[in-house]
This record gives C-alpha cells, sequence and structure tokens, in this order.
C-alpha cells in the first residue's frame, strides 16, 4: 500500500531532507503550504502519516497533535524538532505522536527511520484493508480436484502464482474467481501485501474512475478532499477487477494504459504515482463476445488475457462432487457442532446428478441447509432441496434465488442486453403473447371460447389481446376442403 504521507514542515532545509529521505520509500508525499492560515487548508486534507513541525504546534501542543490525529483516515504523526530536551520530547509522545525525530539527525539515520515508520504504518494500513472479513484465508488447495479438468486447471493456477502477469479469471457464477485470486494471491510473492477487491459491475461509471485511480481536491463537484483509488491501496498487492466486462470503454483505455506503464494519475492531476501491482481481472461473460460487439477493447483482453484461467463449472467435473460434499460436510459439522457422519448413498447419487447453475456457492449452501437441518445422524433426499431431491417435481419457486444457469442465459437473444430493462421487458413480452395466442388458437382452431378456458381468461380479455396482436379468429378455423 502506497502510504499518503503530508508535510508541514516549517524550515525549507529539513523539508528537503525529509523529502529526499522519503524518495525511494512506498509513498505519495504532498506538501502543505504553510502561508496564511493552514490549519484551515489541512483540514481539507486527507493522510496516513503526517510529519509536522514542532514550532508549528502550539505551546502546550497536545491539542493541536490530536487535531492532526483527527484527520479522515486518522494519520499517525511525526514530530520534528530542535535540540527538544527528553521531557519535552516524552509531552509530544504522550501527546499521541507516533516518533519524535530530531532535525539534527544525520541523512542515513533520519532515511532509516522515516523507512522503518513508513513500513510499520505500511502493514497497519494492509492488514486494516484485509481485516474483518473473517473468512478461512483461501488457498489453492480449497479447489478440490479429482478430475482431469480440475488438474489441468490447477496446474496452470499453480505455475502462475510465483509471477506478476496479469491474469484472468473466468468462470461460471459461484465457481470461485474471486476465491481463486485470493489464493494466487495468498500463496504468491505479495502475500504480505493488500489484496483489494473492485466490482466494476457495482459502481456508476463516473464514480469508479475515481475509485479506481482516485482524485485531487476540487477535481469535480463533491470532491471536497483528495482521495486515494484503489491501485494506490493495491501498491506491493494485488488488485482484483471483478466483472471487467462491465468497465465503461473510456476506463478500459486507462487500465490499459496502467497495465503497460504500472504508473497512474489520480483525476484532476499531472503528477504520475508508480504502482506496483498485480492486476487480476474476471468475469462470467463470454469476453471475445463483447469484444467482437466493440464492447470491450480487443487490445485490453489480450492485454489481461495473457494467461487465462477458466474454472471448470461443477457439472462438467462431476467426479469432483463427492469430495466436495464432504468437505463441506465436515465444514459444517464442526461450525455447527452436529454429529452427522456421512450422506446416505441416494442422497449423493442425486447431488452428483444435480447441474449445479451456482456451482460451488450452491453447493456450499445446499450442504449448510443440509447439516443444520438434518434430524439424524446422515444426510438423506429429506435434507436436501426439492430441486435437487426430486428434480421432475421442481417448481420454478423452488429454484428461485439461484442465477440463471448459461444454458438459460444463451437462450437470451444478444441483442436484448443492449435494451433497458423495461425495453427489453416489454419485447419479451409482446413475442411472448404472439407466440402462446396464435398457439393457443391454432391448437383450438380458432374457437374463442376453448381458448380462453384452457388460457384460463375471459373471453373478454382473450380478444382485447387478439386484437392488440391483430390476430383474428377466422385465420384459425380448420380449413374446409372444398
Ligand atoms: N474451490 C473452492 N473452495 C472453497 N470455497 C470456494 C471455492 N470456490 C468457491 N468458494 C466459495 O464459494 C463462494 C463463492 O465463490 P466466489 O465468490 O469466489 O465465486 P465467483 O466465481 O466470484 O462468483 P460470482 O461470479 O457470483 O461473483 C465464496 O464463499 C468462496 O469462498
Ligand atoms: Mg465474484
Amino acid at each position: 500500500m502506497l502510504v499518503r504521507t503530508l508535510l508541514v514542515l516549517e524550515s525549507p532545509e529539513i523539508r528537503t531532507r525529509v523529502r529526499a529521505a522519503l524518495g525511494q520509500l512506498d509513498v505519495v508525499v504532498s506538501l502543505l503550504r504553510l502561508q496564511g492560515d493552514f490549519w484551515t487548508r489541512l483540514a481539507k486534507e486527507s493522510a496516513d502519516l503526517v510529519l509536522a513541525s514542532r514550532s508549528l504546534l502550539a505551546r502546550d501542543p497536545a491539542a493541536d497533535i490530536a487535531r492532526l490525529r483527527d484527520l479522515p483516515d486518522r494519520p499517525e504523526v511525526i514530530v520534528f524538532t530542535e535540540r527538544e530536551d527528553s521531557e519535552a520530547r516524552a509531552d509530544l509522545l504522550a501527546a499521541g505522536c507516533l516518533a519524535v525525530l530530531d532535525a539534527e539527525t544525520p541523512d542515513r539515520l533520519l532515511r532509516e527511520s522515516l523507512a522503518a515508520l513508513v513500513q510499520r504504518r505500511s502493514e497497519w494500513l494492509t492488514a486494516r484493508v484485509g481485516a474483518g472479513r473473517g473468512q478461512p484465508r483461501a488457498t489453492l488447495d480449497d479447489f478440490v480436484s479429482t478430475s482431469g479438468a480440475m488438474e489441468s486447471f490447477l496446474d496452470i493456477a499453480r505455475r502462475v502464482v510465483p509471477t506478476d502477469s496479469a491474469l484472468l479469471v473466468l468462470g461460471e457464477t459461484g465457481s470461485g474467481k474471486e476465491h481463486l485470486a485470493r489464493a494466487i494471491h495468498n500463496e504468491g510473492p505479495r502475500a504480505r501485501g493488500p489484496f483489494i477487491a473492485v466490482n466494476c459491475g457495482a459502481l456508476p461509471e463516473g464514480l469508479l474512475e475515481s475509485e479506481l485511480f482516485g482524485h485531487e481536491e476540487g477535481s469535480f463537484t463533491g470532491a471536497t478532499r483528495p482521495r486515494r483509488g484503489y491501485f494506490e491501496l493495491a501498491h506491493r498487492g494485488t488488485i482484483f477487477l471483478d466483472e471487467i466486462a462491465e468497465m465503461p470503454l473510456h476506463l478500459q483505455v486507462k487500465l490499459l494504459r496502467v497495465l503497460q506503464e504500472y504508473t497512474i494519475h489520480r483525476i484532476g492531476s499531472e503528477r504520475s504515482i508508480e504502482v506496483d501491482v498485480r492486476v487480476v481481472a474476471a468475469t462470467n461473460r463470454d469476453l471475445l463476445v463483447e469484444v467482437e460487439a466493440k464492447r470491450f477493447r480487443q487490445d485490453l483482453y489480450y492485454r489481461l488475457g495473457v494467461v487465462t484461467l477458466s474454472i471448470p463449472p461443477l457439472r462438467s467435473r462431476r467426479e469432483d462432487i463427492p469430495a466436495l460434499v464432504t468437505r463441506y460436510l465436515e465444514v459444517y459439522r464442526r461450525r455447527f457442532v452436529r454429529e452427522i457422519a456421512d450422506v446416505q448413498p441416494e442422497a449423493l447419487d442425486a447431488l452428483t446428478r444435480y447441474a449445479w447453475p451456482g456451482n460451488v456457492r450452491e453447493l456450499m449452501n445446499v450442504m449448510e441447509r443440509a447439516v443444520l437441518l438434518s434430524r439424524s445422524h446422515r444426510i438423506g433426499l429429506e435434507d436436501l432441496p426439492e430441486s435437487i431431491a426430486a428434480p421432475g417435481r421442481a417448481t420454478p419457486a423452488s429454484v428461485a434465488g439461484v442465477a440463471a444457469s448459461d444454458a438459460e442465459c444463451l437462450a437470451l437473444p444478444r441483442e436484448w442486453m443492449d435494451r433497458t430493462w423495461t425495453e427489453a421487458r416489454r419485447e419479451v413480452l409482446v413475442q411472448f403473447e404472439r407466440a402462446y395466442l396464435t398457439r393457443l388458437l391454432r391448437e383450438s382452431g380458432g374457437r374463442i371460447g376453448e381458448a380462453a378456458r384452457r388460457a384460463g381468461m375471459q373471453p373478454r380479455s382473450l380478444f382485447e389481446k387478439m386484437r392488440v396482436h391483430g390476430l383474428r379468429k377466422e385465420a384459425f378455423k380448420p380449413r374446409r376442403r372444398d
């Protein structure tokens, strides 16, 4: 992570020395202009570390240090003093600053001290970004594989772990794209750095750009203070760009530039900031189709797809299902402290035959529910959802909540995705109504009463619908042979 360092230093000499000392570190340095009321200007800043001159603080500095530490993102404060006695230094530390450095410190020592302080701050920030997820650390071993498809996939995954190359992860929903990205990060040389996940489809276009690249104060309405972007946060780590197909074209151009030069510009700033990040992008769309439709840039596709990892859907590797079932049985048995020995053969059979449109995520949910609900020490058909236990009887309601399968998505004509929800919905409805009515009238030989009964409609409504679609009952009467 790049540490944002704000210099509030009075003496030009110490400013120059500090900038030189920070030169080689993972920092973005900003200088606060000290003319006039700099406290007001300071209130518009945000930083991770503030380096301040003792002379700029009040005689009793505690309140000023508290003010600095109260800035957004709660920076740590390092104070530069001139010949302060040990009593005064102790007061400064007691007031909450991270370190007190003597302005006379020789260059080499200054450099080393700042390096250690920046490093400490960076580790703290990285831990904070990764904290709070409460999930076990992802590893490649999580990807259970007894199937050939999964073995060859994992073989490629293991080979890219130690490298820095950009990756493109493809796979259906719930197949573990993010899990894979995390595992590759955790097992590689960047494991100590941050893992930053960005969902490119979840943010409005305008916001996505500033989230990714950051912005300077006043670069657009609402940008009241400078803000760093995800690329700066991901420095020395991995940035995971989820739903990359949703990224608007003008940002694709910028992303391509980042992948070529590994420098970024905050919005509204000329300054380039070097970032050392591994980029992993993911999508469950067919990117080649997007490229052909000119919604995804071909050059970016090639740049990102130097290594493409396609996670095979569960239904194409059914051999893996029993092992996954056993694994998640174990996980949830422990979590809920339930004494469940195994899964009955009929239940395992049903689990293996099911199509798993939601892939591993769906399997985990099914196992969690089964372990929770099971009344015996073995999981049986009765503990499984009806869509799995008795697929023939599955009603549409029983599959609600599961994302559409690939086949269902592909059945949707591509051009519908170019329309808004309302337009597409209206059109689908019109097409459906016309096809339904045509077939209904054909099969009822144009007899309105019968047709209305079969469709469960009032004859009047049927007539009205036929009128809207320009259908006449005469057209469906059986032809009399003359
Ligand atoms: N092989 C796996 N081993 C362990 N857990 C997995 C595995 N694959 C997926 N998971 C878990 O399943 C859930 C879904 O995985 P993930 O979010 O990575 O899927 P995804 O492919 O990104 O799905 P989507 O396209 O819907 O975003 C997560 O809780 C993840 O930890
Ligand atoms: Mg995902």
